[in-house]
């Protein structure tokens, strides 16, 4: 049995599906940004950007310009706390630059919607999102992320980039874990 057989009971993405998103989200960002006169600049949400982004990379056929920052909404359960705290910021200055955010899934939308607001705030020139997993059902704030990997229903995820705790982010593709691994106070 796999880690991954050991941890979900039910897998939404398969590792094959995401690497097909991968190409495809790639090929999209390619194309929308041949003519820019200046490199995009694009920052990783830690840490569930992670195997996600890296994979992308690989598929984006422009020279890009990596920084990354840690923002944090969850402290650690299953529900967004609402608040967002910064625990990492940028060393890269924003003001005049195109900028896609990855990030491995938006729910309630505080997360990004906060980071936007602030590259924003920074200057940046345009600011979108290139996410892998958008759950519409659980959105608090206006936002619809321009690149999409797959579309799924309000549930608790894990794997590829997606932890329970600082777990499961080592998963190759992503699913829902089964009931004894999360504890019953944080559902
Ligand atoms: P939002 O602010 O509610 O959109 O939450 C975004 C952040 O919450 C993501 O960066 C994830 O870290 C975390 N998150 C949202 N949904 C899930 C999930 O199903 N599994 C694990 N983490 C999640
Ligand atoms: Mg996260």
């Amino acid at each position: 049995m796999t880690k991954e057989e050991r941890s979900l009971k039910k897998v939404f993405v398969s590792h094959d599906e995401i690497l097909e998103i991968c190409r495809a989200m790639g090929e999209a960002i390619s194309r929308d940004y041949q003519d820019y006169d200046q490199p995009v600049l694009m920052i990783g949400l830690l840490k569930g950007c992670h195997p996600f982004m890296s994979d992308l990379l690989k598929h984006i056929d422009l020279l890009m310009e990596l920084d990354y920052m840690d923002v944090s909404s969850f402290f650690g359960g299953t529900k967004s706390a609402g608040e967002v705290q910064i625990i990492k910021d940028l060393q890269t200055q924003v003001d005049g630059r195109d900028i896609i955010i990855v990030e491995d899934v938006v729910d309630s939308g505080r997360t990004i919607k906060k980071v936007i607001d602030l590259l924003k705030f920074r200057g940046a020139k345009s600011v979108e999102v290139a996410t892998l997993i958008d759950k519409p059902g659980g959105r608090k704030v206006e936002l619809v992320p321009k690149y999409i990997g797959r579309e799924l229903p309000d549930e608790f995820l894990l794997g590829y980039g997606l932890d329970y705790k600082e777990m499961y982010r080592d998963l190759n593709c992503i699913g829902v874990p089964f009931d004894h691994l999360i504890e019953e106070n944080d559902e």
